[in-house]
């Protein structure tokens, strides 16, 4: 079924009339009838951005960008984020490289929000599948934000001001020494306040929540398996199976994705620019 969305809030009102079909009810949309190719109004952008915040994850099937279309089109949603030691396959600056070649980068089949071991992890990923295998290597995302609204209420007062540790830990040994990834970690609200709708969230993830603070070690684990099961419940989630060209946004800041691995050697290729993100706050700043 497809729904003409104008107007989402009072607070994303937008004058732009976007051709949209949800993919899921609570998560995923996909977008028609826009050529990112081209150079979009303050009132497109706005209207995309909007439709972004509401559903967590949009699609935009057949765009097929050039890296600099690419680069262009994510600067228009924040400043992006150009990391210090560029991977040598990058075609641009800012512009990340997942090969599934690549034995340390290339294959993530672990739900995370894209590296909040950091203390301002990016806010929003603007992704191409360059190059896909002829079945499998879907993506699947989760709203947080709907898994922290189906939580009952004596459970949310529960862990409302909880602080949790995010490290970055290797999958693989062979991560160790090879990736230039670095041990680092950083500590973050396990009640998420998005800093652009209000709207809360659960902050954690099985990739890189380790421990959440205050508790005894057993309680820790038991919680975050809890709220990691809950997270990725079917009911909250989106599978996208792509198509070579689509342009996705995923918002980083309410959502969890898994990169499925079930192509063996199948070639898969994709490019990810982030946007650079806010220090993560909870109900108390
Ligand atoms: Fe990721």
């Amino acid at each position: 079924m497809t729904t003409i969305i104008s107007d989402l809030s009072p607070r994303t009102a937008s004058a732009v009339k976007l051709n949209v079909r949800k993919l899921s009810p609570l998560i995923g949309s996909e977008v028609h009838d826009v050529d990112l190719k081209a150079t979009q109004s303050d009132d497109t952008i706005a209207a995309i951005r909007a439709l972004l915040l509401e559903r967590g994850v949009i699609f935009f099937p057949g765009q097929h960008l050039s890296p600099e279309q690419h680069l262009a089109l994510a600067g228009r949603f924040g400043v992006v984020d150009v990391p210090a030691k560029p991977r040598p396959t990058s075609p641009l600056p800012g512009i990340s490289v997942f090969d599934s070649r690549d034995e340390v980068y290339g294959r993530v089949s672990r739900w995370h929000a894209d590296l909040t071991s950091s203390e301002t992890p990016q806010s929003i990923a603007v992704f191409q599948p360059i190059t896909l295998p002829e079945v499998g290597g879907d993506t699947i995302w989760a709203s947080t934000e709907a898994a922290y609204d189906r939580l009952s209420e004596p459970l949310k007062k529960a862990i409302e001001e909880l602080v949790a540790v995010h490290a970055l830990t290797p999958i693989k040994t062979s991560e160790w020494g090879k990736g230039n990834l670095g041990f680092h970690w950083a500590e973050h609200p396990v009640v998420r306040v998005h800093p652009e709708t209000g709207r809360k969230s659960l902050f954690v993830s099985p990739r890189y929540t380790t421990e959440i603070l205050g508790l005894r070690p057993h309680e820790s684990a038991a919680l975050l398996k809890l709220l990691n099961e809950h997270i990725t419940q079917p009911e909250h989630q989106v599978r996208y199976r792509w198509t070579e060209g689509a342009i996705a946004f995923w918002d980083n800041r309410n959502t969890l994705h898994y990169a499925v691995d079930d192509y063996d050697d199948g070639l898969r290729i994709v490019h990810r620019v982030g946007i650079l993100g806010d220090r993560p706050f909870g109900v108390k700043r």
